[in-house]
């Protein structure tokens, strides 16, 4: 890889690309403001007095193919009420990968269970099935498999994982809204699937989340933890479990209602341009992203990631990330830490463990060191600009790595 450095923005030269130019998020219009105002006026605006939660439980679970929908505020305490609702609970072993957002790991916590790191693979930064199976010890309940940056895990493998083991999958969908393994939309392939609405996401109403499962003693059991233990046309002061209150509010049901209708539409755009962005940047000198797979009939189009292996072993990789900032890509990330190496989880499986008396669980996750050394991500808007656009992006992609070798490494 060379090319001339002094046309690099950081060096001075011209910037490729100027991000402001690609159209915003989250994305809105009269549809949003009309819902907003509808429950505005209504005076309805908590689920226990109106119908736009249910209503897009409804809308949403069929949207997923699942059977059943249990709206709640976030995609973290999705994770948490998922397991919760399974069964899962104090020291009981959850398998999850280790590059992904921290939630999917804390959440475990949550309920005093156990993260258990289990390797991704090295192409796609999925959770590894046969590191999954390798990391299950007698306390293990449960792997929650990611769906990272929208591309499916093979549930294929992680179904039959669960059937031999007796574990529940929990699909971590914050990321693929709308994705499809083998043509069926991913969340209640496995035993429960949440969702996230965060700002970020490909579906927002600033804040929310969903479960999805085909399950109705699951659905019942979330039901129960959203609201306080009650059970579905139970009394208010019918608390027939110990539950949380992790109701969404009308006003975010009238955003996602809005915003559910904008994603096909939305997503095939995302898909044309990654196509655009994966054949530009496979041709490019030591530039790696991962091919499409004849199984992810939908791929869910949250992120944009590629590795870069030369970075890895320079170290150049954050240099080369701020270097597409000035290329005009000012939200290019890093990405993930390990979050085997994260010190505040480190810190609550040692103090949890060492209350309960059980091991510490560690495991070999050399794919997940490398992966984070060497990975770049773009964020989901990069992929709804023109195709000359996409085409622009590629190009600073390309320039910056090319000469990367200019770029400052860490200590020098
Ligand atoms: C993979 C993954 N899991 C869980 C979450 C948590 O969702 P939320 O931010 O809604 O709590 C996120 C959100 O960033 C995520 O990306």
């Amino acid at each position: 890889m060379s090319a001339d450095p002094s046309t690099l923005a950081v060096h001075g030269g011209e910037p490729t690309f100027d991000d402001q130019v690609l159209p915003p998020w989250p994305q809105h219009d009269d549809a949003e403001e009309k819902a907003l105002l509808d429950v505005l006026s209504s005076g309805a605006w908590g689920s226990t007095h109106g119908d736009v939660v249910a209503t897009f439980e409804q809308e949403f679970a069929e949207y997923q193919q699942a059977k059943h929908a249990i709206c709640l505020n976030n995609g973290t305490l999705a994770i948490a009420a998922a397991l919760r609702a399974a069964g899962v609970g104090l020291g009981d072993e959850v398998i999850v990968p280790p590059y992904t957002f921290i939630a999917t790991a804390s959440a475990a916590l949550f309920i005093g269970a156990v993260p258990v790191f289990a390797d991704v693979d090295p192409v796609t930064h999925l959770l590894d099935p046969q590191a999954t199976e390798a990391a299950i010890t007698p306390r293990t309940k449960a792997v929650i498999v990611v769906h990272l940056a929208g591309r499916p895990v093979d549930m294929d493998a992680f179904t039959a994982i669960g059937h031999r083991h007796g574990l529940t999958i929990v699909e971590d969908c914050a990321q693929a809204h709308g994705a499809e393994y083998r043509g069926r939309r991913i969340g209640a392939i496995g035993d429960l699937g949440t969702f996230s609405f965060q700002s970020s996401k490909n579906i927002t109403a600033g804040e929310g989340g969903a479960v999805v499962t085909d399950d109705p003693d699951l659905a019942q059991a979330l039901y129960s933890l959203v609201n306080v233990g009650r059970v579905p046309g139970g009394g208010w002061y019918q608390h027939t479990t110990v539950g949380y209150n992790l109701r969404l509010t009308e006003f975010q049901a009238a955003i996602l209602r809005a915003q559910l209708t904008r994603h096909p539409h939305q997503q095939q755009t995302r898909e044309h341009n990654a196509t655009i962005l994966t054949d530009l940047l496979g041709e490019a000198d030591g530039i790696q992203v991962a091919p499409p797979d004849p199984a992810v009939t939908a791929h869910g189009r949250h992120l944009f990631m590629f590795r870069v292996p030369a970075l890895g072993v320079a170290g150049t990789r954050d240099a080369v990330v701020s270097a597409l900032a000035a290329e005009g890509l000012r939200a290019a990330s890093s990405g993930y830490v390990p979050l085997h190496r994260h010190e505040a989880l480190d810190r609550e499986i040692t103090e949890l463990t060492g209350r309960l008396g059980q091991p510490y669980p560690r495991t070999e996750l050399p794919v997940a060191e490398q992966v984070c050394t060497d990975t770049i991500w773009l964020p989901q808007r990069y992929l709804l600009g023109t195709e000359e656009q996409t085409r622009q992006i590629a190009a600073a992609i390309v320039k910056v790595v090319a000469a990367h070798e200019s770029l400052p490494r860490p200590g020098a």
